[in-house]
């Protein structure tokens, strides 16, 4: 099979300086979403048709190949874009798919190809649906005999074609050996003057070929050409998450606040509260209890960790078996070994901290002094007092002890007691002497006044 992915379109109706397709659905752009489905039915050959300076699009659908349509004279012409590439590829099916329809599954393209082996060897089979407003659709027009004789685009429809549900989503498989033949063969006497992809229903069943239509799910299908469409893409793909995530055991005491990423990994009986974000490239083992109102990515957390309620992970945390990581505490690109406790108020960045480390409220690590980054190391079994800050790069040792408040600018060693701040003073009755004098003074000025 070789596929070709339609994405040369400008997408007007974005707003929006980058490609269309690049616009992201669950952490990930929608092209990628039809890259990987394509991956996932095993697809060996495919090719993005992208716009003159796409670049930005070819990069990001690497190692996929690329064929560019200098204009965009519509569908059948974007196909043909790709021509040297499937001349180069031969295959029994040509799959053609739109960049901006990502919530297609790999279940309903294998019901496609399935379509096209079974009686009677379709030459063409279309992925038809039925929206709740079928709108600007192509229509799928059918015979007396239900099968397919024609699409027909909504600008060049009858009111009679106009009232037919049954609509084009754009997903088609074409019999290889016959599409670049029927293709060169679709002229632009429509309403828009383009070359449709759409009109090889018509080319097919003129030749004599069969064509078919395989029947989708709306929410499939859904073609996002505007931010609301998208808002609706997201929303879709997160429903899916969501099922996903739960069927594979983990508990969400309010699933429709809880945002995921395409590729959040969540162990069993992990526990997530509400109002939970899952940015990209999060892992989470089993037993985890992740409270409300936290915000994770690029973050790998062990078993047995409870996290948040309002808590931060950036990239690069990574949180060992049975670490604690309470409310108002951010940690970026840091290591926390085996049952440390990071509980309160605190930012640990670029760091290194061993097991069974206590890390008290108000802890900063300083990590930035203003051009580079330098790295914080936290021995194991270390405690550090609340409010310090960590002027890194430093090293507390193994089992030391840091006194809270301090400013620890130079390395601890391990075992030692390191304190920065002042010594305390104590001057014995000096707040009852000022209290009383304070008092006084009030007295005398309300009778003055
Ligand atoms: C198309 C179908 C319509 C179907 C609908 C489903 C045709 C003629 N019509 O209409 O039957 O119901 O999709 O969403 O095919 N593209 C290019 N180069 C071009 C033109 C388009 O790469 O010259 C790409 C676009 O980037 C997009 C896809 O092809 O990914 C579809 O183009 P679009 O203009 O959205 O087609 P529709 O009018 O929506
Ligand atoms: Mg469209």
């Amino acid at each position: 099979m070789t596929a070709v992915v339609l994405a040369a379109g400008l997408g007007t109706r974005m707003k929006s300086a980058t490609p269309k397709v690049l616009h992201k659905v669950a952490g990930r752009p929608m092209i990628n979403h039809v890259l990987a489905t394509l991956d996932e039915i095993g697809a060996d050959h495919t090719v993005v048709v992208v716009g003159d300076g796409m670049g930005a699009l070819a990069e990001a659908v690497r190692p996929h190949a690329t064929a560019v349509q200098r204009e965009r004279l519509g569908t059948a012409h974007a196909v043909l874009a790709a021509r040297a590439y499937i001349e180069a590829h031969p295959a029994d099916d040509l799959l053609v798919l739109y960049g901006d329809t990502p919530l297609i599954t790999a279940g309903t393209l294998r019901a496609m190809l399935a379509a096209r082996r079974a009686e009677p060897r379709p030459g063409v089979v279309v992925l038809g649906f039925e929206p709740a407003e079928p709108g600007p659709y192509g229509r799928l027009i059918l015979d007396d005999a239900g099968r397919l004789d024609a699409i027909v685009e909504a600008k060049d429809a009858t009111p009679d074609q106009l009232a037919v549900g049954l609509c084009n989503s754009g997903v088609m498989v074409i019999d290889g050996a016959g599409a670049l033949d029927w293709l060169s063969r679709i002229g632009n006497a429509n309403a828009k003057g383009e070359f449709y992809l759409t009109d090889i229903i018509a080319v097919a069943r003129a030749e004599g070929a069969a064509t078919a239509v395989v029947n989708g799910d709306a929410d499939e299908v859904l073609g996002v050409n505007s931010r609301i469409e998208l808002a609706e893409a997201e929303a879709i793909a997160q429903r899916r998450l969501r099922a996903r995530a739960m069927a594979n055991g983990a508990t969400m005491t309010d699933p429709a606040t809880v945002h995921l990423s395409w590729d959040t990994d969540l162990g069993r009986d992990v526990v997530i509260g509400p109002n939970v974000v899952f940015g990209p490239g999060v892992r989470v083992a089993d037993n985890v209890e992740i409270r409300a109102f936290c915000h994770i990515e690029g973050a790998s957390i062990a078993s047995n960790t409870v996290i948040g309620p309002f808590a931060r992970l950036r990239p690069g945390a990574d949180l060992g078996a049975g670490v604690h990581v309470g409310n108002f505490v951010e940690i970026k690109a840091a290591t926390l070994g085996e049952g440390t406790k990071v509980n309160h108020l605190s930012y640990v960045g670029d760091s290194d901290v061993g097991e069974g480390v206590n890390i008290g409220a108000g802890t900063i690590t300083c990590n930035y002094d203003g051009h580079v980054k330098s790295k914080t190391v936290i021995g194991a079994g270390a405690f550090i007092g609340s409010n310090t800050a960590l002027v890194a790069p430093v090293t507390v040792g193994a089992g030391a002890i840091v006194g809270a408040g301090s400013a620890i600018s130079k390395d601890v060693a391990a075992g030692a007691l390191a304190v920065t701040r002042a010594e305390q003073k104590e001057v014995a009755g000096w707040a009852d002497r000022f209290n009383a004098r304070r008092r006084k003074e009030k007295r005398d000025r309300n009778k003055e006044g």
